[in-house]
């Protein structure tokens, strides 16, 4: 197999798993790790679980189930992909800028993704060599703030961590990513069940249990629904064609209904485990729950410091961040780097450098956001890095997703999807249909109306 030069488009994962292992490695990733505990405990835990599990089947796996298909399908980048579909159902070829979203969002969330992932990189080093052993929150705080506030620190984990990235991609599919899945899956996986294992023995356990699970009905507001869909939205890797790139070297024997289902599955289990880990430890020491990068990188790091081995576990709590984050930034770069292989025929190794330089220069804006350009806000009093984060995630990617459902639903030749699928029987047909081409897009087309609703309005005063 041509693996690092010619057209990336003969390439195939060696088999079903390892697809099903790249496509949760790409699911897995900081969303699943601080974003979900934290908004299940807000939103009304056990009865959040319930909603997001219901987005997840509803729409997630909709969504993930036309874009795999429609790379099988197409077998080539993104672009290309939505390109020949378009010829082959009779449609016009401008479907192929759903393609260029694709790029554009990879390039967007990857330049900042880098940045963030460049902390947790740091923060396996500061664990592990005991700077938070015994400090006080203070210390802790400040010393987050001090890291924050040093550009060419940042700077420098942000390069380290690209740079990692760019290499195992431009190695190609089995050289390169299947390589660095088969080690950092299983890694993963171990890592996950240590600190569990921990965790349970923190004394904080039932605490971390009851904000996850109990069934609080009294904090679901009907904001939690639309929380919950993007959510299952953002860690499923939907709506830039990042599925659609990994679809593309499925082979042709994979039943991708119970695919994508095990995939969403895996997802799943990783963010709820991953709740299960953290908050017992915060419980435990007698601390508030934080959000986002508070709770990851200020009250994590004190929790372990008070702990028992809590260097050691702290290390590697931030190794399992690592590996997630590098597994969903290597997918961020495939719709590109198919695209540009494929197109000028050139080496994987050459196009991986320039996106690398690319995502770098871009990621500066992000890095600049937490200390020289903090003051400096775009639309909406956004600085650089929200402006970045706001318009890939909350713009690009519904708007993305959605389309991508309609036109494998309503403008892809019906046999030929129901021979994707491997669809019998008229009934299941039917019902699949229903479900991806008219609830998935309508829930995605509600929560797209209602965050872009606030930036118009504040546009148009
Ligand atoms: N799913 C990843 C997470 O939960 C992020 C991610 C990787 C992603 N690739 C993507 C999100 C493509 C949207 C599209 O952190």
């Amino acid at each position: 197999m041509a693996d690092t030069h010619t057209s990336g488009s003969g390439q195939r994962w060696s088999n079903r798993w390892l697809f099903v292992l790249a496509a949760a490695g790409s699911a897995v990733g900081l969303g699943n790790i601080w974003k979900f505990p934290y908004i299940a405990g807000e939103n009304g835990g056990g009865a959040f679980v319930l909603i997001y599990l219901v987005c997840i089947a509803a729409v997630g796996i909709p969504i993930m189930v036309s874009e795999v298909l429609m790379g099988r399908q197409g077998r080539s980048s993104p672009i290309h992909t939505m390109r020949k579909l378009a010829k082959q159902s009779g449609r016009s070829s401008r479907w192929s800028i759903l393609g260029w979203m694709g790029v554009l969002a990879g390039f967007l969330i990857l330049s900042y993704y880098a940045v963030i992932a460049g902390w947790a990189v740091n923060y396996i080093l500061a664990s592990g060599s005991g700077t938070f052993t015994g400090a006080s929150a203070e210390a802790v705080g400040q010393s987050f703030n001090e890291f924050l506030a040093s550009p060419i620190e940042l700077i420098a984990y942000q390069t380290g961590f690209l740079a990692l990235t760019i290499w195992i991609v431009g190695r190609g599919v089995t050289k390169g990513l299947e390589a660095a899945i088969r080690w950092f899956m299983p890694l993963l996986f171990v890592l996950l069940i240590a600190l569990l294992v921990y965790a349970f023995n923190s004394g904080g356990f039932d605490q971390g249990l009851a904000f996850m699970f109990d069934m609080k009905w009294e904090a679901v507001t009907p904001e939690s629904w639309l929380i919950a869909m993007g959510q299952a939205f953002f860690t499923l890797s939907l709506g830039m064609g990042t599925m659609m790139a990994y679809g593309a070297y499925v082979p042709d024997d994979a039943h991708l209904g119970s695919t994508v289902v095990t995939i969403a599955l895996i997802d799943t289990f990783i963010a709820i485990a991953a709740g299960l880990a953290i908050f017992p430890i915060v419980f435990a020491n007698g601390l508030e729950v934080a959000q986002g990068p508070g709770l990851t990188f200020v009250t994590l790091p004190l929790a372990f410091g008070q702990m028992p081995l809590g260097s050691l576990f702290g290390a590697l709590f931030f190794l399992l961040l690592s590996f997630a984050a590098i597994t969903s930034a290597i997918s961020l770069t495939e719709p590109a780097l198919s695209f540009l292989v494929e197109e000028y025929n050139a080496k994987r190794q050459r196009v991986a450098v320039s996106l690398g330089i690319i995502c770098w220069v871009l990621g500066l804006g992000t890095v600049f956001s937490f200390n020289l350009w903090s003051d400096v806000t775009f639309v909406g009093g956004l600085t650089f890095f929200d402006t970045v984060d706001y318009f890939s995630q909350n713009i690009l990617l519904p708007l993305g997703g959605m389309l991508i459902t309609f036109f494998a639903i309503w403008l892809l030749p019906r046999d030929l999807v129901d021979k994707q699928l491997g669809i019998e029987k008229a009934w299941v047909s039917v019902l699949w249909r229903l479900l991806a081409g008219v609830i998935a897009p309508l829930c995605v087309l509600a929560v797209f109306v209602s965050t872009i609703w606030p930036l118009l309005a504040g546009l148009l005063m």
